[in-house]
């Protein structure tokens, strides 16, 4: 094998032309940090990307020839997807290559066995780039917070979304589907929105990173996930009069009975750092017993942000081939814990509640006294002006287990005195 790393990149889109640009841009800067060469021997695409001069680097047009390439010592697998890609990095695991990968669908829904067979084999299988893009928050929690016990994880790892609701939140008083077309225009939404907006993009982020803080198995199939193509500007607005920014945030939170897991849309108090966070950037944040809480921030798509952390990972599979001590998959903890998934229903969080009852008096009384009936206090409210015998409200209760809200929430409805169907947004802080 010639000297230095071997590098096959498979796929050349957003990401892998950013991979190709950086490892090639930088690769001085690289070589000084590893202390040998760091190379592109290999390029793997249907068709040339207009930003890549791939003159002097071999290209097939077919990426399964990158896999047992006798000058590829890492594969970077970037092309998405869970079918070729899957097969992809089963062949080059089963070749003894180490795989680099940005797809989160396919550690989510398929890690599990590839981290065995990737152990099996004695080689690395990497993912930084698959959540946040650019922000190294794999790094932070696997590596800068290994020390700590990490109690909770909330992300804005979808990029998408946030822009969206960002969007929805300023003062254009536009709505979901004319800032989802925008988001589209830009190039931020995936081909398919559905991905972004119904947080599945967020809930295949959030399982990997759930996995590695707490050790338990990959549980892509446990999580709750509810998008934010029913947010309405009037319930941003209201939240905004309490005092809140609504997130699509992703949780994830040790409780003694379990692990959450959920991805929904979210109120958090203005105050809150994450609440700040606007447009397509992404942020993490982490609370853990002995940092505190920590923050990062960054852009989480993208093709150089996301080129950094598939490069990182290059860099550490180059740092560590041929160390002493043994590197394995192992600091990635899934399968250690065998903590449950809680369901939705026994998570805890505060809501906002917004209803329409009749305009007669009585009817206030006789919904503090419901929801005190199911031990549920409110912490904040708000009455808007009365019309056509009708009266808005929107109220903010204490936290409480999901399965008690949704108890006085059917009680709600069934009341004489509430009109349609309630609003129901969780709340949760961080501080
Ligand atoms: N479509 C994703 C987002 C980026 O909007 O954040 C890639 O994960």
């Amino acid at each position: 094998m010639a000297e230095g790393l071997g590098v096959g990149i498979c796929g050349l889109g957003t990401v892998g032309s950013g991979t190709f640009n950086l490892l090639f841009g930088n690769r001085a800067e690289i070589e000084s940090k590893v202390g040998t060469p760091v190379e592109v021997r290999l390029v793997g695409c249907r068709r040339d990307h207009p930003d890549c001069d791939l003159a002097g680097t071999r290209v097939t047009r077919d990426i399964f020839d990158v896999v047992g390439d006798s000058e590829v010592d890492v594969v970077c697998e970037l092309i998405g997807g869970t079918d070729a890609a899957l097969e992809l990095v089963r062949g080059a695991l089963d070749a003894g290559q180490h795989v680099v990968t940005a797809n989160k669908a396919l550690i989510a829904e398929h890690g599990a066995a590839l981290f065995e067979l990737a152990a099996e084999k004695g080689v690395q299988l990497r993912f930084e780039a698959a959540i946040a893009g650019g922000i190294p928050i794999v790094k932070a929690v696997r590596e800068g917070l290994s020390g700590n016990r990490i109690e909770g994880i909330a992300g804005i790892i979808n990029g998408t979304s946030n822009f969206i609701l960002t969007e929805m939140s300023g003062l254009g008083n536009r709505g979901f589907d004319e800032v989802l077309a925008e988001a589209q225009e830009l190039g931020y939404a995936e081909a398919d929105p559905t991905f972004d907006v119904e947080g599945i993009d967020a809930a295949h982020k959030l399982t990997i990173l759930s996995s590695i803080a707490f050790g338990v198995p990959l549980a892509f199939e446990h999580i709750y996930t509810e998008g934010i193509s029913a947010v309405t500007v009037d319930d941003i607005r209201y939240a905004q009069e309490l005092g809140y920014r609504l997130k699509h945030l992703g949780i994830t939170r040790r409780r003694e009975s379990g692990v959450e897991l959920r991805v929904h849309p979210t109120l958090v108090p203005e105050t809150e750092l994450i609440a700040k966070v606007d447009g397509v950037m992404n942020a993490v944040l982490v609370s853990s017993d002995a940092a505190g809480t920590t923050l990062y921030y960054g852009a989480g798509a993208g093709s150089l942000p996301t080129a950094s952390s598939v490069v990182a990972d290059v860099i550490d599979v180059a740092r560590s081939v041929g160390a002493t001590h043994a590197v394995s998959n192992l600091g990635f903890a899934g399968g250690t814990s065998d903590a449950r998934v809680l369901p939705i229903d026994e998570t805890r969080s505060a809501f906002y509640l917004k209803l329409t009852v009749e305009d007669r008096p009585g009817v206030m009384a006789s919904l503090s006294t419901t929801l005190s009936e199911h031990d549920i206090s409110i912490e904040s409210l708000i009455q808007k002006d009365a019309s056509g015998g009708q009266v808005p409200i929107v109220l903010i209760t204490n936290e409480v287990q999901e399965s008690q809200f949704d108890a006085a929430v059917r009680a709600i409805e069934s009341a004489d005195y509430t009109q349609g169907e309630v609003t129901r947004i969780r709340v949760v802080a961080f501080n």
